[in-house]
């Protein structure tokens, strides 16, 4: 047997460039990818985030023109995340008609209106303790930020929003939110649900680019990352919940989570390449020690084979770019 030559020989399925297109099993397009925005109020002018290179907090004024090009560049799918000067101790802003949420997501869609938008539906950008929620005895009162979810998931739908992200990690989110839209006549905007949230240091480079001022952590909230089978639990909450797409967050060091979800449900799939991701990849192809296109491809592909059928990315722009270039 030892001597008899392969019958099976896999390499003829690699052998030609030709070869290797025609058996491809897993391809990144556009409408794969959903890019984060961060607008900050009153500044005049744009602010590079030193945490992601390339990246940077756009002021109001310039959030229709950056729609409208990346619109051209052929991304359908956005998700702005304010940053706020007005802040307090439950994040009222984000439930005002005329406060930062409502105001960008009003502005997107009418620059563009074809682009999808998908706010995250969070507090930690608009309180002054950098909780996602409403604190009481030092820890966040899942009940009281759930209703306050809801009226913020509300003013986002009657400002425009196509899809919401929840990422507070309260029990019941989805559910109070779901209601609420449907209640309130919202039953045709979707729900993007962060289901499996890490508590994860990944999430270093985001927290300096929304200047959260958060004190402590959020592990009492997110989930702990040595909890597979706990990942699997609340994303199944959250099908139940009536969340029509369920997201894992952090990406890359959670692929096992991302494929064992896949196995589990029937409904798509999202991963989020976090800040953390995004600044690994970054300084280092800047340090000339990779190559940055050939990577973030890599990384794409990684996700959509462990199972998600879309991505969020700070390297959306940029891939749409590439795109354009070698086109
Ligand atoms: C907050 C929120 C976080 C991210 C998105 N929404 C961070 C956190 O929980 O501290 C992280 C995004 C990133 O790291 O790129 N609800
Ligand atoms: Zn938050």
């Amino acid at each position: 047997m030892l001597n008899t030559p392969p019958l099976r020989r896999l390499r003829r399925l690699r052998s030609s460039e030709a070869m290797r297109d025609l058996l491809r099993e897993t391809h990144i397009s556009l409408s794969d990818l959903i890019h984060p925005l961060f607008i900050e109020e009153h500044i005049t002018h744009a602010v590079p985030i030193s945490t992601l290179p390339g990246i940077s907090r756009l002021p109001e004024t310039a959030l229709a023109e950056e729609v409208r090009e990346l619109y051209a560049l052929g991304i359908r799918y956005v998700m702005p995340f304010g940053i706020s000067h007005t802040k307090d101790d439950k994040g009222s802003d984000t439930w005002d008609d005329n406060g930062l949420l409502a105001r960008m997501v009003r502005t997107i869609k009418a620059a563009v209106p074809e682009m999808m938008v998908i706010p995250d539906i969070c507090f930690c950008e608009y309180t002054d303790h950098g909780h996602c929620g409403v604190v009481h005895n030092n820890e966040v009162c899942n009940d009281l930020t759930v209703e306050n979810l809801v009226k913020q998931s509300i003013t986002a739908a009657k400002a425009g929003a196509d899809m919401l992200a929840p990422s507070a990690m309260m029990d019941g989110q989805v559910k109070a939110i779901r209601q609420g839209l449907d209640a309130a006549g919202f039953e045709h905007v979707a729900i993007l649900a962060h289901s499996a949230k890490f508590a994860s240091s990944f999430y270093g480079p985001f927290r300096a680019a929304v200047d959260c001022e958060l004190s402590g952590n959020r592990k009492g909230y997110q989930l702990d990352y040595a909890n597979g089978r706990q990942a699997l639990l609340e994303a199944s909450l959250d099908e139940a919940e009536g969340a029509d797409i369920l997201m894992v967050k952090p990406g890359t060091p959670y692929l096992d989570v991302l494929s064992r979800l896949r196995q589990e449900t029937h409904l798509p799939l999202a991963a989020y390449q976090v800040g953390g991701e995004y600044a690994g990849i970054k300084f280092a192809a800047l340090a000339g020690a990779l190559d940055e296109r050939a990577v973030v491809t890599e990384t794409f592909v990684g996700l959509k084979r462990a199972g998600a059928d879309l991505i969020v990315s700070y390297y959306t722009k940029q891939y749409a770019q590439w795109l354009a270039e070698s086109r």
